[in-house]
């Protein structure tokens, strides 16, 4: 089975986009699609990016822990706010400091707003900086609007029929690319 990991992004205080990634880890689980964890950065809070973790003499240990969650996941889905139409310095803090890492790496990108559209604006420049990076982003996308309104505290849907809906195109693209991937490294 893939194992999917699911990067929360958001590290603000009351954020509500952190409800998306427990909602992501819910669906992969119950629909036995893939195993999942997320990976807050909330939780991680790491320091601003200084130079990338294979330069550093003696990096964070977490940041050496997060290198290897990315490293070893088959498919990473980014679960991210908008934030004045790019994605948050904490997301860029954390492509950057990783490399090898996000080779090849199949991504699914999921934008995140109060507003009525979703967080659509980051996906250009977060799709540009992850192909930059040598990331696959996968084409397909999953905006949230209205996310206070769309999903509760605990990740569960408002309207769960139509978000599992979405959400099995979406995770399905993704394990699509993870399987193309793990054939050509003849796994
Ligand atoms: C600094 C900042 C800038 C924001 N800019 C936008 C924006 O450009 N478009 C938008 O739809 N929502 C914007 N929002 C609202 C977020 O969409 C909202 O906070 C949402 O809950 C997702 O972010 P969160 O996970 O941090 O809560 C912004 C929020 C903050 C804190």
């Amino acid at each position: 089975m893939p194992h999917v990991a699911i990067l929360s992004a958001s590290v603000r205080t009351g954020r509500k986009s952190h409800r998306v990634a427990l909602y992501f880890k819910k669906f992969v689980e119950e629909n036995k699609l893939a195993t999942a964890e997320i990976l807050d950065l909330h939780e991680y809070q790491f320091p601003l990016f200084n130079e990338r973790l294979k330069y550093l003499a003696n990096p964070i240990p977490a940041a050496v822990e997060f290198a290897g969650k990315i490293k070893s996941a088959d498919g990473v889905v980014i679960v991210t706010p908008e934030y004045n139409g790019g994605y948050p310095a904490s997301l860029k803090n954390v492509i950057d400091l990783l490399y090898e890492e996000w080779h090849r790496k199949p991504v699914a990108i999921s934008t995140v707003s109060n507003g009525i559209f979703g967080g659509t604006q980051v996906i250009t420049s977060l799709q540009f900086t992850l192909w930059k990076i040598r990331a696959w982003t996968v084409p397909a996308m999953f905006p949230v609007p209205n996310v206070p309104e769309a999903f509760n505290e605990n990740g569960e849907a408002n309207d769960k029929a139509a978000i599992d809906k979405r959400a099995a195109l979406f995770i399905n693209e993704l394990l699509w690319c993870v399987e193309a991937n793990q054939r050509m490294a003849g796994k």
